[in-house]
């Protein structure tokens, strides 16, 4: 890798064409979870910590009700799946051939990278980002550019990284076939301007813009109650915009991130092409019924929102009363300066996210660990009793020692 200060750069790692046999790729590269089952609450992974408003045997009592075919034995009828597809079309006042259901987000990427990028093309990720769309880049040959946030640490205790948006415009320039944008940024927490976007995506017509809005209705209601989803990306799509993507989940919102449901919505000649390389039955009717049902519950998903906003504006103010830096807050966690401070946390039994990134990615918050603010009460109380206890044993969190990694 090579990097000046604004832009970091993998180049891509392997040529086409790859033969039967032989080993392309270094497995280190590939993207594999941390599964901790040690701890008493786990808050490294953005899990919604309560359970969904529709339980799995009530989804599937009433999805035999409503639709037939719905036998273990029988393949997906993709009928709960069209039902879904024609529920969010309507909410988002789009055609139901703007939207496409899919496997999680993080699924309905890969297609788009097969088909929108060719091994030896160049990806763009702002950075630090939603580091497994890296992994994704490295385990298919792509190139990367990462322009860097910019880190403003003029208010000590609230730094934060600004998009950057000419360093990115500077990559786009160079040729990139898609570029991630994560809004609101996993893990800096940063709100990307919508004219930025809105900027990058009509001067760069040719290439494929992921807005990734996985966290988005923590945003839109932090910035207005009433809201629960981000809109004016969406809109320039409404108005016909076609290099772009924007990419939702059931993971976070809705408590369902085991059952792997996501969507995407774009121009229909977009939302055809994906689907088109999609498999006849890859989805679980199962789980789009999960989707289905609880998304027709969305006073449960608003109280999540609002609960996590709640605990999450609790928390930040206690980390300010202990003068410990934090970043960001437009999402479910927050990330926090002091490994120290999360290695107290992992000793109480709370697993936390150290951003330990693979060596090739620049990283700039090294120093720093991602917190999940819980959602449910009896996790909230363990988080802030736990905190207590912990500044109580360690008075100078804030500006204590540091550790490089944490695992
Ligand atoms: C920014 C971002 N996008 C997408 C995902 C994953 O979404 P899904 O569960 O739908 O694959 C995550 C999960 O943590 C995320 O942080």
């Amino acid at each position: 890798m090579s990097t000046t200060d604004a832009i970091g750069y993998a180049p891509p790692l392997y040529e086409p064409p790859h033969k039967p046999g032989v080993l392309k790729i270094n497995p280190d590269w590939a993207y594999v979870p941390p599964v901790r089952p040690q701890f008493t609450l786990n808050l490294d992974r953005e899990e919604t910590t309560c359970l969904p408003a529709v339980s799995l045997e009530e989804a599937d009592r009433r999805r035999q009700a409503d639709f037939p075919i719905q036998r273990s034995n029988r393949y997906p009828s993709k009928l709960i799946e069209r039902a879904l597809v024609a529920e969010l079309a309507a909410d988002l006042g789009l055609s139901d051939a703007h939207v496409l259901v899919g496997n999680g987000i993080m699924n309905i990427l890969t297609y788009i990278y097969d088909i929108y990028s060719r091994p030896g093309d160049h990806v763009t990720v702002p950075t630090p980002g939603f580091w497994p769309a890296y992994t994704y880049a490295f385990q298919r040959a792509r190139g990367i550019f990462m322009p860097l946030y910019l880190h403003d640490q003029s208010d000590r205790l609230h730094p934060q990284f600004l998009f950057p948006a000419d360093r990115t415009s500077e990559c786009l320039a160079k040729g990139t076939a898609i570029c991630y944008l994560c809004n609101p940024n996993n893990p800096t927490g940063t709100l990307i301007p919508f004219d930025a976007i809105e900027s990058l995506v009509s001067d760069f017509p040719d290439c494929l813009f992921i807005v990734d809005e996985a966290y988005g209705p923590f945003a839109a209601n932090r910035l207005d109650a009433d809201r629960f989803e981000l809109d004016a990306i969406v809109d320039m799509i409404r108005r016909g915009c076609r290099n772009l993507v924007v990419t939702r989940t059931f993971s976070k919102v809705y408590a369902l991130a085991n059952f792997r449901v996501g969507y995407i919505i774009s121009h229909p000649a977009n939302i055809a092409t994906v689907k088109a390389h999609m498999g006849p039955y890859d989805m679980s009717e199962i789980s789009l019924a999960m989707a289905h049902y609880n998304y027709l519950d969305s006073n449960y998903m608003k109280n999540v929102v609002r609960t996590v906003i709640e605990n999450m504006a609790v928390y930040e103010h206690f980390l300010e009363e202990h003068d410990i830096p934090s970043y960001g807050g437009y999402r479910n966690s927050l990330l926090v300066e002091g490994l120290h401070f999360a290695e107290a946390y992992e000793r109480s039994g709370i697993a936390v996210r150290a951003m330990v990134y693979q060596r090739e990615i620049p990283n700039p918050i090294a120093s720093t660990f991602r917190v999940t603010i819980p959602a449910d009460v009896a996790s909230f109380r363990f988080l802030m009793n736990v905190s207590q206890q912990i500044v109580a044993d360690l008075p100078v969190v804030g500006g204590g020692p540091r550790r490089q990694h944490l695992d």
